[in-house]
């Protein structure tokens, strides 16, 4: 028998001036994005926004529906919206925000991504060989920032299983 773990770290930053400069404007722009997702049932509206290895930018927001199992997450839709406008394309870095628009609720903590996005992050990192910095706010607050997508994911199932 054997004891195995796994270490991992991620950068704090107190408020957005922390944040380096460069990396600022992808977070407002997150922030801003929360305005227009479709959440007419969790009212938590997401937002996140993309900055590729091509210096281009793509956004995704989370889109409900009334059949709740068919909405979409930000991230994801993030995700197909860069892998079709620009395939195969790494992201460099990705921000991710909220405004959690239910009665008495706060968005002042950083947003934690659901396991399915992480498992599809996962994926696009490995499939673009690009790490994907990941960038998680609310509309204030500490911003985090992860190195990569596989960090949210330890001991993440990998297609490369499936390959012949
Ligand atoms: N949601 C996202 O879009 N991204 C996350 O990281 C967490 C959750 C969405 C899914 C759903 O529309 C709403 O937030 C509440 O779960």
């Amino acid at each position: 028998m054997s004891i195995q773990s796994i270490h991992f770290s991620w950068q704090v930053f107190e408020s957005l001036e922390q944040v380096p400069a460069n990396l600022q404007p992808l977070i407002i722009q997150a922030r801003e994005q929360t305005k227009i997702s479709y959440a007419p049932y969790s009212h938590f509206h997401v937002g996140a926004v993309a900055l590729l290895n091509n210096g281009e930018i793509i956004k995704g927001t989370n889109q409900e529906n009334a059949s709740y199992p068919i909405g979409i997450c930000a991230e994801r839709t993030l995700l197909s919206a860069a892998a079709t406008v620009f395939p195969e394309v790494g992201i460099k870095v990705m921000a991710i925000s909220y405004f959690n628009h239910r009665p008495n609720e706060r968005s002042d903590t950083p947003i934690s991504p659901c396991g399915m996005c992480r498992q599809a992050m996962f994926e696009f990192e490995e499939r673009t060989s690009t790490p994907i910095q990941i960038l998680l706010t609310g509309q204030s607050g500490q911003i985090y920032l992860i190195n990569r997508a596989a960090d949210l994911l330890p001991l993440a199932f990998s297609g490369a299983v499936l390959k012949d």
